[in-house]
């Protein structure tokens, strides 16, 4: 059961009385049928007879957030899928095939050469967000002006917007709690039907709209995607080196109980030693792999000794430029979960 009281109600920005609100309880439990039904209504309230884009990135919020939109207003919204050059292996062809099982067309924008040209250089983690964020409402701008849309669909989640109005990290779905009117500076409103949930909560809105259990199961992903996990310079070179690793880590560990399990890929190099004896510095990757409820807090995950021998076997051999694997045994906090 997750409790959504007044105080995530305000930290969303929200009064009771507007459109997008808290889910109603039925007795002791949140009713996330009616909190689902209540949302299409308002998504349908607020277009009205315009137009809009759902910003899909293939996570469960973004997800939920479509399938709800889709109820709404059907062929008004256009989904957009935007292949950064940041995603998981294969996830674009991956998520539009899952969407076109449920009747929804899935149109992806090609713009990874845009993504890597504004994170070239860029070493601090907020530079790294903020120059995804604009990034990526800018494409965002384009589409709804070539659509002729009004409104731009996401799903930002209470968790996203706590991180960032305590300072922890600008997360890259949240505009107005840092004074950003996306009206005024990209043209269009933002529909954010989840902002009250957190993460259990969307996946039961999800289980609530009949969604097939794998999409609102999965694992979390950040919309900064591989760039979250890539300390240093964002590069082609670099994210496919961490896109590798991370599919490792999925794969050994994707029958474990977790919450998210990823590689990084850290800044520095390490000393190494070639099978004939002469030294090589190569790259080090951390694996992280986290228990945890809602990412607000989490520690890491008692993975079997098995399964860290696996991984950094299959690391080495297929990635030969990896010099050390470690495991990263930090809490949240005062760690977090990604790396930027
Ligand atoms: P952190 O690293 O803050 O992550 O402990 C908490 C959860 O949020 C995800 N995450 C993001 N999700 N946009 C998102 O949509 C972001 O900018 C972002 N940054 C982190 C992270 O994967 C974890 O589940």
């Amino acid at each position: 059961m997750q409790v959504v009281g007044w105080p995530i109600c305000f930290l969303a920005g929200q009064r009771p009385h507007e459109t997008f609100r808290r889910p109603p309880r039925k007795g002791n439990t949140v009713d996330y049928k009616k909190f689902a039904r209540q949302q299409i209504e308002a998504i349908r309230k607020t277009v009205g007879k315009g137009k809009a884009i759902s910003a899909l990135s293939g996570g469960v919020d973004s997800a939920v957030c479509t399938v709800l939109a889709h109820q709404a207003i059907g062929d008004r919204m256009k989904v957009i899928f935007i292949d950064d050059g940041l995603m998981r292996q294969d996830e674009p062809k991956w998520v539009k095939d899952q969407f076109a099982k449920l009747g929804i067309r899935v149109t992806i924008l090609r713009t990874a050469k845009t993504f890597f040209k504004a994170l070239r250089g860029k070493i601090d983690p907020e530079e790294k967000r903020k120059a995804f964020r604009d990034t990526f409402y800018r494409t965002f701008s384009k589409a709804v002006r070539d659509s002729k849309a009004q409104f731009l669909i996401q799903g930002t989640i209470a968790a996203d917007i706590l991180e960032t109005r305590k300072g922890v990290k600008t997360q890259h779905n949240v505009l107005d709690q840092i004074g950003i009117s996306a009206k005024k500076q990209y043209g269009y409103t933002t529909i954010e039907p989840l902002k009250t949930l957190y993460k259990p909560g969307v996946r039961k809105v999800g289980r609530a709209l009949g969604m097939p259990k794998q999409l609102y199961t999965r694992m979390p992903f950040p919309g900064p995607g591989l760039a979250t996990r890539c300390l240093g310079e964002v590069n082609p070179e670099r994210i496919a080196i961490v896109r590798k690793a991370c599919q490792i880590v999925e794969d050994e560990t994707v029958r474990l109980k977790k919450f998210q399990a990823f590689a990084v890929l850290l800044a520095d190099q390490a000393t190494g030693v070639t099978k004939d004896g002469h030294r090589r510095f190569g790259h080090l990757v951390a694996v992280r792999c986290v228990n945890s409820e809602n990412a607000v807090t989490a520690t890491a995950t008692k993975l079997p000794w098995s399964t860290l021998m696996t991984i950094q076997k299959r690391i080495y051999k297929e990635i030969p430029s990896v010099t050390k694997v470690l495991y990263d045994l930090s809490p949240k906090p005062p760690s977090t979960i990604e790396y930027i």
